[in-house]
């Protein structure tokens, strides 16, 4: 929960639901803010209509609005998921919604008896590696260079593991 200006008379209140084709456009707006490469809307919309990805939205209830504060794009096969995707939006980083997202999807990667969760995350990316590991997520192998910066630095990628059973 984040706590607005108003904060002591008003928490804001979000809940997480299953990603629809519908938020294509959103998940697009917000990819945009924190990738370097984002992915259109049409990259997302023909994700969301394969039968292997599922995934979760977090949206901000507050007074009538429904605003999309991040979600999370998830692919599983043959006993094994992948996270996709994972972003917040900036102003609300930092406040658990990360987290909520990340126990929606490893939930429900259990429920369908998903035996392991993997992803990959650049090794410069605190905020991100620390929700990873807090949830379990271990490094089992790595991609040197495989990441980019604006200013044209190469950075490597961990690929981490989460076990289910
Ligand atoms: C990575 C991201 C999804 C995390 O979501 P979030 O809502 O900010 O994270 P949460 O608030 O749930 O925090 C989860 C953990 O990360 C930690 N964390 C959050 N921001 C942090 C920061 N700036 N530095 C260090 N740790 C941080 C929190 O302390 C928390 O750990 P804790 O449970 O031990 O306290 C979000 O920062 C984001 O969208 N980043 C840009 C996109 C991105 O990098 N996606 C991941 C690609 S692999």
């Amino acid at each position: 929960m984040k706590w607005t200006l108003f904060g002591w008379l008003w928490p804001l209140d979000v809940v997480v639901d299953p990603l629809e084709d519908a938020h294509a456009r959103s998940m697009a707006d917000l990819h945009a803010h924190s990738f370097v490469r984002p992915w259109t809307d049409g990259e997302f919309h023909d994700m969301l209509t394969q039968p292997t990805t599922f995934g979760f939205v977090v949206r901000e209830l507050t007074w009538g609005k429904a605003r999309i504060l991040g979600f999370v794009l998830a692919r599983g096969v043959a006993g094994e998921a992948e996270i996709l995707t994972i972003t917040v939006a900036p102003d609300w980083q930092g406040h658990g919604l990360g987290r909520k997202l990340m126990d929606a999807v490893l939930s429900k990667a259990h429920r369908d008896r998903i035996e392991s969760v993997f992803l990959e995350v650049d090794e410069t990316n605190r905020p991100a590696l620390a929700l990873y590991r807090r949830l379990g997520f271990f490094q089992v192998g790595g991609r040197p260079d495989y990441y980019r910066d604006p200013s044209g630095r190469k950075t490597a990628a961990l690929v981490m593991r989460r076990d289910l059973r």
